[in-house]
């Protein structure tokens, strides 16, 4: 058994299977048998890494794809002088895209000092024909190219990839597969990320993610419950459930369940901590959600819920479908609910029309509600949305002046509202050592803020109740009280 695979029951004088995941274990036979040959020609042993661009989905298909990569025999590793490169791609806004190619640029400096490299491109870029057809033109070095709805034969891709020189290209449009049971290589032993569903179905006007995702598909909540089992037997005390809409859960499955049910569930997992979840869309946050969360041990109080904008009129043309009362009503409903949640968001600025009454709204959501913490970002025009046809888009000075705005409002709140908290002990899952002060070790608190406190590795991936003894904006230094 290597990775949950039984390598000597794969028979490789058969064809491969056509069903999954078997096809892809035997893939993985076969990756391994021609990397052993291959690692015994150069007398060491191969190594190979994964970059990851953007969001907790991609961190967690990045595990995934590592877990393939070790199972077939590569030596994981952090540095891009490896002997296979793999780059998991974001899009989700221009300066992501920038970042890939700045990259890449560098990798195709490396590949000459190794001819055995193998470079490999996927993600939600890939998803984007003239990303590849400009890979294709300009950056001929790149061995395999595939997308987001075929990452699941990774296995087999990869054999391809090593046994033909030429670039291997292969995007799906779209899928309504979901494969389980393969492997993943987790970056923390003590948490992990869980998909519960893929895709989105919301089209928000700005937003390429509907494109390069594809449809919302539900995994079956016994798959869910299974995959978090094993994660918990293996070590896991704190899950983050993901999905771009995870409060749409269960729809479309053939017995529809909801997300409140589904954490239920999950809620019964024994020696399971923590449960988190992102993202939420306000429009379909239900009562029952609400009431789930209020009355859970396990749920995190912390909650992510994207504004995008505070303007009704621009939130009709986003195509969010739910104005500024209904916002502030929900979130008004949620903190009466659960009084010690923590709030956090979303803000676009600059969307096409945006004016400074619009803007204005956002200050006002923003001033009301009362955020932790919000990511604010530059509206970033992606082709193919309806935003990137719309006149009018606003001129960079202006939209820079009011993200500074908020961003000092946001910083100003998110301070006061941290600092709530100064005093009180409370329980920190320790992630990581510090990486600035090596005496010190890092967590999080149920609410999603960073701890800091003197203390060592032993510590991590244990639940450590922390004195939070001064507030520092976003963070807290503290002090164990065991
Ligand atoms: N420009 C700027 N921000 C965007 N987001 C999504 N699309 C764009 C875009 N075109 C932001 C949204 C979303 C987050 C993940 O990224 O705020 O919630
Ligand atoms: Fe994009 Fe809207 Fe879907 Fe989120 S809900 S991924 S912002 S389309």
């Amino acid at each position: 058994m290597y990775n949950g695979i039984a390598f000597d029951s794969v028979d490789m004088t058969l064809p491969a299977p056509t069903e999954e995941p078997l096809r892809q274990r035997w893939f993985m036979k076969r990756a391994r048998l021609l990397l052993e040959k291959r690692s015994r020609e150069l007398g060491r042993p191969l190594t190979a890494m994964v970059k990851t661009f953007g969001c907790q989905m991609n961190e967690r298909d990045s595990e995934k794809l590592r877990g393939i990569l070790e199972t077939v025999g590569y030596l994981l590793t952090d540095q891009e002088e490896a002997d296979f490169v793999l780059y998991n791609t974001c899009t989700v806004r221009e300066n992501a895209n920038l970042k890939v190619y700045g990259r890449l640029g560098y990798l195709g400096g490396l590949k000459k000092k190794n001819p055995h490299m193998v470079i490999a491109m996927c993600g939600c870029m890939m998803q984007e024909p003239e990303v590849v057809a400009k890979l294709q033109q300009s950056y001929r070095f790149v061995n395999l190219i595939f997308g987001t709805h075929n990452i699941y034969k990774f296995a087999e891709l990869l054999v391809s990839a090593l046994e033909n020189d030429r670039m291997i290209i292969d995007i799906w449009k779209d899928t309504d597969k979901i494969v389980e049971d393969l492997p993943a290589r987790r970056t923390y032993a003590f948490k992990s990320g869980v998909n519960i569903m893929f895709g989105c179905n919301n089209f928000c006007s700005y937003c390429i993610v509907p494109y390069v995702r594809g449809r919302e598909r539900s995994r079956r909540p016994l798959d869910i419950i299974r995959e978090i089992e094993g994660l918990v037997k293996d070590g896991v005390v704190e899950i983050m459930l993901l999905g771009q809409n995870v409060n749409s859960y269960g729809k479309t499955l053939e017995e529809p369940v909801t997300f409140a049910q589904l954490l239920q569930e999950i809620e019964k997992i024994e020696g399971l901590g923590r449960i988190r979840f992102m993202t939420s869309h306000p429009k379909d946050l239900s009562d029952e959600l609400i009431a789930v969360m209020k009355q859970s041990k396990k749920i995190c109080r912390h909650l992510h819920l994207p504004l995008q904008s505070g303007s009704s009129r621009l939130l009709k043309i986003m195509n969010r479908k739910y104005d500024k009362e209904q916002y502030l009503a929900l979130a008004e409903k949620l903190r009466r609910e659960i009084p010690d949640l923590s709030l956090t968001t979303d803000i676009i600025v600059g969307f096409p029309g945006e004016t400074e009454e619009d803007f204005q709204d956002t200050l006002d959501v923003v001033r009301r509600v009362r955020y932790d913490s919000a990511f604010t970002f530059i509206y970033s025009k992606r082709a193919g949305t309806p935003a990137a046809v719309m006149e009018n888009q606003v001129p960079e000075d202006v939209v820079k002046d009011r993200f500074d705005r908020l961003l000092r409002l946001v910083q100003e709140i998110g301070k006061e509202r941290s600092s709530r908290l100064q005093g009180q002990t409370l329980p920190v899952l320790v992630e990581h050592i510090n990486e600035q002060d090596t005496s010190l070790v890092t967590g999080r608190l149920d609410n999603n803020l960073t701890v800091h406190f003197p203390g060592d590795e032993s510590m991590i991936g244990k639940m450590v109740p922390v004195s939070l003894k001064e507030c520092k904006g976003f963070y807290y230094l503290g002090e164990a009280a065991l």
